[in-house]
């Protein structure tokens, strides 16, 4: 049995953390301010520089609710962006779902792998390649406007975990998909 039949995650839990983190999502904010979709690679460097330097940040982690597996914090919407802190348990895994077409990956604790997926259908997917991903490591994907099989992939915890993430669009709308 694969590790995705065994270990996905089927608890999990959304908070409204978003006023206590508005000053981190208002930062966040701030850096793409004057760039456009697409955006230029200098936005998302800038975007871990100021994760990476945030040690307030960091402390407030231990804070977050943990629910079970998988506890999703919601800390900032605005317009079409969305902002989410991640607490994973270890060894769960995610559907292999896309996103939106702004997707932004920041690991602020722990460690991931990161199975990357090409469409072959409607709702089907296979493998391409997978991406080890530890403490300061980021992933980000500009794809198409308005659909959300942009970025396919499936995200492991290998151990107990934080992340970071930034989306322009409505995470929720990602698709689910089935490894052909
Ligand atoms: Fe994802």
């Amino acid at each position: 049995m694969s590790f995705l039949e065994t270990n996905i995650i089927r608890d999990d839990q959304t908070y409204d953390y978003s006023s206590e983190f508005q000053w981190f999502f208002n930062q966040l904010l701030e850096v793409k301010s004057g760039d456009e979709f697409p955006y230029e690679k200098d936005t998302f460097k800038k975007l871990q520089e100021l994760i990476q330097q945030c040690d307030k940040l960091a402390s407030e982690l231990e804070q977050l609710p943990f629910h079970k597996q998988y506890s999703r914090n919601v800390i900032g919407e605005k317009d079409s962006w969305n902002a989410l802190l991640s607490r994973w348990e270890p060894n769960v895994a995610s559907s292999v779902h896309g996103h939106p077409a702004l997707a932004f990956y920041y690991v602020l604790e722990g460690e991931f792998e990161m199975d990357f997926y090409k469409k072959v259908s409607a709702t089907e997917v296979k493998f391409s390649h997978t991406k080890h991903l530890k403490k300061g490591d980021c992933v980000w994907s500009q794809g198409k406007q308005g659909e959300y099989d942009n970025m396919i992939h499936c995200v492991r915890s290998l151990k107990s975990s934080y992340s970071l993430h930034l989306f322009e669009g409505d995470p929720q709308k990602g698709e689910v998909f089935k490894i052909a």
